[in-house]
């Protein structure tokens, strides 16, 4: 018997086609392309079927997915009211529970058009105002801002949420696909698959962090208060949230990839909280190489996650729905490579009790 370490940390669980993290070096591919060649240049709806090549093939993606989100909300408007009390990361799981893998849609289409619909109805009834219907012919990052705001997003902005749902469209065997891929296993189907990885997603050492974020960056509010906020956390051995990563040993490729996109989106609508964003990142590297000398903990995924989507918009409350609508591409495709592979995933555990 092999006993796992906690975590399974260096456990390699199976193969796949989608995507490699190379924490060493700091490189991540998906479907044979470097992150740095996806975001902002390969739309969401190619990223779509790039993923579900050989599993799904899909001739016009833009076209099924605005279906597919007209579908979800046709589907789902009855049940939007009963959920709008909830955080939205919670309306959008029951959401999508609600939702079954033999409706008149295929389900892998049917979960990834519903992510930003539930997102922005969910979000605009919070705000007493009604939901806005999809426009089928829109592509999905324009019409998930249109759909929230209720008027076309500038394009910039539609440009900057397509840049970061593609780039963390995929990362390996993070735990929401993991667990995915564990549901798929048993053979549960695509929805359910993809219900038990949302989930898991919304842990705060997940996919919960990028709002903590910008708590942390308005908590600090001036840069000359950066270094003094960041120590007493530490002190207090609490966890910078953006920063450390499982397999990550140098920085985030994905950290830098959407630096860059907020920068481009500050050429064109100021966007004050960079250079507060890069003391504090800046701050908080010097002090954790003291904190944690034999660690390297680097910028994560999350820390300009959190600027970008404040960027084009967001409230902080859709942080970590707008993750699942990127990832949810990763996850439908290792459900399908999970099914095809056939095999139920059962470890074993070591008895230690009485
Ligand atoms: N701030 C301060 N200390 C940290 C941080 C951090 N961000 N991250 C890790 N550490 C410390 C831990 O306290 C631990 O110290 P200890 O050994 O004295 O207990 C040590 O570094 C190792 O931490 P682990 O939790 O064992 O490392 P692991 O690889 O399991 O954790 C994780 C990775 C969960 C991401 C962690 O770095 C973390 O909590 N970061 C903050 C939350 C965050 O940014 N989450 C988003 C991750 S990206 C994503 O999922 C998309």
């Amino acid at each position: 018997m092999i006993i796992a370490p906690p975590g399974l940390a260096d456990v390699v669980v199976t193969s796949t086609v989608l995507s490699d993290v190379d924490g060493e070096n700091g490189r991540l591919v998906i479907r044979g392309l470097p992150v740095e060649a996806v975001a902002g240049r390969i739309p969401f709806e190619e990223m779509a079927a790039r993923l579900w090549e050989g599993f799904a093939e899909i001739d016009d993606p833009r076209r099924a997915l605005g279906d597919g989100r007209a579908y979800a909300f046709g589907r789902l408007a009855k049940i939007f009211p009963h959920l709008a009390n909830l955080p939205i990361i919670d309306g959008l799981r029951g959401c999508l529970a609600s939702l079954g893998d033999d409706e008149s849609i295929l389900p892998h289409l049917l979960v990834t058009a519903a992510m930003p619909v539930v997102a922005a109805a969910l979000a605009r009834l919070q705000q007493g105002l009604d939901p806005v219907a999809p426009d089928p012919t829109a592509t999905h990052a324009h019409d998930f801002l249109r759909m929230l705001a209720g008027e076309p997003p500038p394009k910039a902005r539609a440009w900057a949420l397509d840049a970061y749902l593609t780039s963390v469209s995929d990362h390996g065997m993070n735990a929401s696909t993991f667990t995915a891929r564990v549901v798929a296993s048993t053979r549960a189907g695509m929805v359910a698959s993809v219900v038990a990885a949302l989930c898991a997603l919304k842990g705060p050492l997940h996919g919960g962090a990028p709002g903590p974020v910008l708590d942390m960056l308005d908590f600090i509010g001036t840069e000359e208060r950066a270094a003094a906020w960041i120590a007493e956390r530490l002190a207090a051995g609490q966890r910078l949230m953006g920063f450390g990563h499982r397999i990550y040993r140098v920085r985030d490729p994905r950290a830098d990839v959407l630096r860059h996109v907020v920068e481009r989106l500050r050429e064109e609508d100021a966007s004050p909280r960079l250079a507060l964003a890069e003391k504090v990142e800046q701050t908080a590297l010097e002090a954790l190489r003291r904190h944690k000398p034999d660690r390297p903990l680097q910028t994560n995924v999350e820390f300009y996650t959190a600027l970008v989507l404040e960027a084009v918009g967001l409230d902080r409350t859709l942080f970590t729905p707008a993750f699942a609508a990127g990832r949810v591409l990763g996850w439908t495709a290792h459900v399908f490579e999970q099914e095809r592979e056939g095999k139920l995933m059962r470890p074993q555990s070591k008895y230690v009790g009485p």
